[in-house]
């Protein structure tokens, strides 16, 4: 039987070769612990972990604490726990654009050292940032494409970042403290507004539009008291008035009778 014979021989080195193929991928996992749809390479003479379009949910765990260069982008990354990126000493760029990031602590970024001189936080859910978290970052941050909250509080975070120049157009309030603001850049709102006065200048407002309310109250009230008083006096004294002549008449008796 030729073709049994030959069906065995083929099927035993298939199953050989596959057996070597599982012992060769257990041979080599050491070397290739990286992350799921994570690739080392050196670019530049930099060390460059891609982890672009991964379906990542969260950072990775086990990058190579020389990595110079990371690349996080296109992923569903939704939130920085405190020790994400915290041994990485030497990173120098960090890409988490095009994630679902809906807040930014200051631990979300903490480990991350002078030498990051490249933050892309752009096309994420971005509401609002903790100012906290530039007082000791010193790199150059891209922050367009997110849903701002354009308030004092990000005024400051402003007024100490360094903003990647060219991505100031795509950095638009979606809400403010100030309705009209919405839809519009926030550089060219803070251009012409200190959003950290308006609060005050619009409690001062409303405080003197009550005031005036209250005031505006008072006074219509006094002057209809007045008047109505007026009346009340002017009937009274009408009444008074033609009073005495017919109870003189009729007074003038009774009083003698009682004298008498
Ligand atoms: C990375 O970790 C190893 C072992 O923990 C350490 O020897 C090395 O200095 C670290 N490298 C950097 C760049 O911190
Ligand atoms: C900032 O991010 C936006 C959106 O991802 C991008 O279009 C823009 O080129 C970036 N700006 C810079 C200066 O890198």
């Amino acid at each position: 039987m030729p073709f049994l014979d030959w069906y065995l021989r083929c099927s035993l080195a298939t199953w050989l070769l596959l057996h070597s193929f599982v012992l060769m991928s257990l041979c080599f996992q050491p070397a290739t612990t990286f992350p799921k749809g994570c690739y080392l390479s050196q670019e530049d003479g930099y060390k460059t972990m891609r982890c672009s379009n991964a379906q990542l949910t969260e950072v990775p765990r086990g990058i190579p604490n020389d990595t110079h260069r990371l690349y996080l982008d296109f992923n569903q990354i939704t939130y920085l726990p405190s020790d994400a990126f915290r041994n990485l000493p030497v990173l120098m760029e960090l890409d988490l654009s095009h994630n679902s990031l809906g807040r930014l602590d200051v631990a979300s970024l903490k480990g991350l050292s002078d030498n990051l001189h490249s933050l892309d936080l752009s096309s994420n859910k971005l509401v609002t940032i903790s100012k906290e978290i530039f007082a000791n970052l010193k790199a150059r941050t891209n922050l367009s494409g997110n849903p701002w909250m354009c308030d004092c509080e990000l005024q400051e975070v402003f007024r100490l970042m360094e903003l990647d120049p060219g991505s100031s157009s795509g950095i638009v309030c979606a809400t403010s403290v100030l309705e009209e603001h919405a839809g519009k850049p926030f550089l060219q709102v803070v251009k012409e507004v200190d959003l950290c006065n308006v609060y005050k200048k619009t409690t001062d407002v409303a405080m003197l539009v009550t005031m005036f309310g209250w005031f505006a109250m008072v006074i219509s009230y006094l002057v209809y008291y007045v008047r109505q008083n007026q009346e009340d006096a002017r009937r009274h004294l009408e009444y008074l008035k033609s009073l005495p002549s017919k109870q003189r008449h009729s007074e003038e008796p009774s009083t003698l009778s009682t004298v008498v």
